[in-house]
């Protein structure tokens, strides 16, 4: 159980703890026809009727594009020392091949020049599902070109920015990009296509081996490479054989596609065996397996909800929803025999459960698994319906509440021996939550979306306090 939340029990961190948040390019930057960039998968499936709630897009987002100086200014008012963000490659590299655009490369400069200026530790995302259209039209991650595409921006950007820049995460999630992606199509692209998304998940850990290289060749050894996965928690119903079988299916299709060959040099051979009536896997080349298991500096974990399935009865190909969208198809190729189960707990207004001992649980599982590599958490955190009050603040005491259950589980697996070296809240402020629009609301900060004005919520100035202390308020302390 996570540790009571009581003054007399401080929730204390090590000193050197990074105290982030975290945001993509998509979600805030807006500014999508300047300075010449172009279209990603994401401006065209947001635009395409139908794919999103109200048919929102992120033209304009938070403007966070033209808005960064007061961004920056406003994290370092709350006494947040580090920040991840996601670079637009549509912004530095437009079509995804060739030169780079030197106004793009710039505007990042600019942000983390103004991020360093301020004490607080830049950490970049090369990838957060915003393929450039023209790689997308040219077969996107099903194809292998694509892998080399991106090594070749993670050079540019990694020329760019890695004399700045110390931590680097090469891909963000990137289950959601090829199974969200390429078989439910509740993202960009919107395919649904169950081969091609598992031919997706091995070119995205193909172009994290060769960025990994790229990025390494082009910075100072100083640097600090990683990856965000959201690993799931998969939890099976009961101990009955058949019930242990689903939850192994669910772990390979949800972790172990990845993490088996980046941390481990192998794809689980249980993987191949769930999907073998989809795909033969041909296309994995002689060597592709040494080129995606490169050393790492640490490793990025996302973590929301915990997963809860069961082996079906019967049959269960057909709508399911998937936790960012319906869709009647299945985001878990050659899973049509496993029930997915309500987790029990008290829900975010994603009607994802609050369980903080997932959190726990994931962590120990990758100390155990990746000894000896350094671990933060690179997202984590809630939506609600959040709204202001007559005064114009923003209580929001259930963020805080999760936030502190969540961080004090991390706590605890620092007590239990995990090296964890920082936390990034998810997210600095509202923004597009993909197939959702604006609808759910993730940010510590407030956004309103007719005037874009930003407003600390309670739990931004909680989270503030924990960033400035290294300990984490009482839960009652902010309102
Ligand atoms: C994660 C994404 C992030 C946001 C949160 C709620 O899967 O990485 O962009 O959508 O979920």
């Amino acid at each position: 159980m996570p540790e009571p939340a009581t003054p007399a029990t401080p929730v204390t961190f090590p000193p050197a703890f990074l105290w982030g948040a975290a945001t993509s390019a998509y979600q805030i930057e807006g500014a999508v026809r300047e300075g010449g960039r172009t279209p990603s998968i994401w401006d065209t499936f947001s635009h395409t009727p139908g794919k999103t709630a109200g048919g929102e897009h992120g033209d304009i987002a938070v403007d966070h594009y033209h808005r960064y100086r007061d961004d920056v200014a406003m994290m370092a008012g709350l006494g947040l020392n580090a920040y991840r963000f996601s670079i637009s490659w549509s912004r530095v590299q437009p079509t995804g091949r060739g030169p780079a655009v030197q106004v793009g490369l710039d505007f990042y400069r600019r942000l983390v020049d103004e991020l360093l200026a301020v004490g607080i530790k830049p950490a970049v995302t090369l990838y957060h599902w915003d393929l450039p259209q023209e790689l997308e039209d040219a077969g996107g991650w099903p194809e292998r070109d694509t892998a080399d595409r991106f090594a070749e921006y993670a050079q540019i950007v990694g020329e760019a920015l890695g004399d700045r820049v110390e931590q680097w995460i090469t891909l963000n999630e990137p289950w959601c990009s090829a199974f969200l992606g390429y078989a439910s199509g509740v993202h960009a692209p919107g395919r649904t296509d169950p081969a091609a998304s598992l031919k997706a998940a091995h070119h995205l850990n193909l172009a994290h081996g060769l960025a990994t290289s790229a990025l390494r060749s082009a910075m100072p050894a100083r640097n600090s490479v990683a990856l965000s996965l959201n690993s799931s928690v998969v939890r099976p119903v009961s101990q009955d054989p058949a019930d242990l079988a689903a939850a192994r299916k669910i772990d390979d299709l949800a972790n172990g596609v990845f993490h088996g060959p980046i941390l481990h040099g192998a794809y689980p051979e249980s993987l191949f065996a769930a999907t073998e009536l989809i795909t033969d896997w041909s296309y994995v080349e002689d060597g592709d397996l040494r080129a995606i298991n490169q050393p790492l500096d640490a490793l990025g974990l996302n973590y929301y909800t915990p997963a809860l399935v069961s082996a079906a009865d019967n049959d269960l190909s057909g709508p399911r929803a998937d936790g960012h969208g319906a869709s009647q198809f299945s985001p878990w190729p050659g899973a049509d025999d496993v029930a997915f189960h309500q987790t029990p707990g008290e829900r975010t207004e994603m009607g994802w459960s609050i369980d903080p001992t997932g959190l726990h649980e994931l962590i120990m599982r990758y100390t155990r698994e990746a000894p000896g590599l350094p671990l933060y958490i690179t997202e984590n955190g809630a939506a609600y319906d959040d709204k202001p009050d007559p005064d114009g603040r923003v209580h929001d005491p259930e963020r805080i509440s999760y936030l502190h259950g969540h961080l004090a589980a991390v706590r605890r697996a620092v007590s239990d021996g995990a090296d964890v070296r920082g936390y990034y809240l998810w997210s600095l402020m509202d923004n597009f939550e993909w197939a959702y629009g604006y609808e759910k609301r993730f940010g510590a900060v407030y956004v309103d979306y007719g005037t874009l004005a930003r407003t600390p919520k309670s739990s931004a100035l909680w989270y503030g306090q924990a960033a400035r202390t290294g300990t984490l308020p009482p839960v009652a302390v902010a309102e």
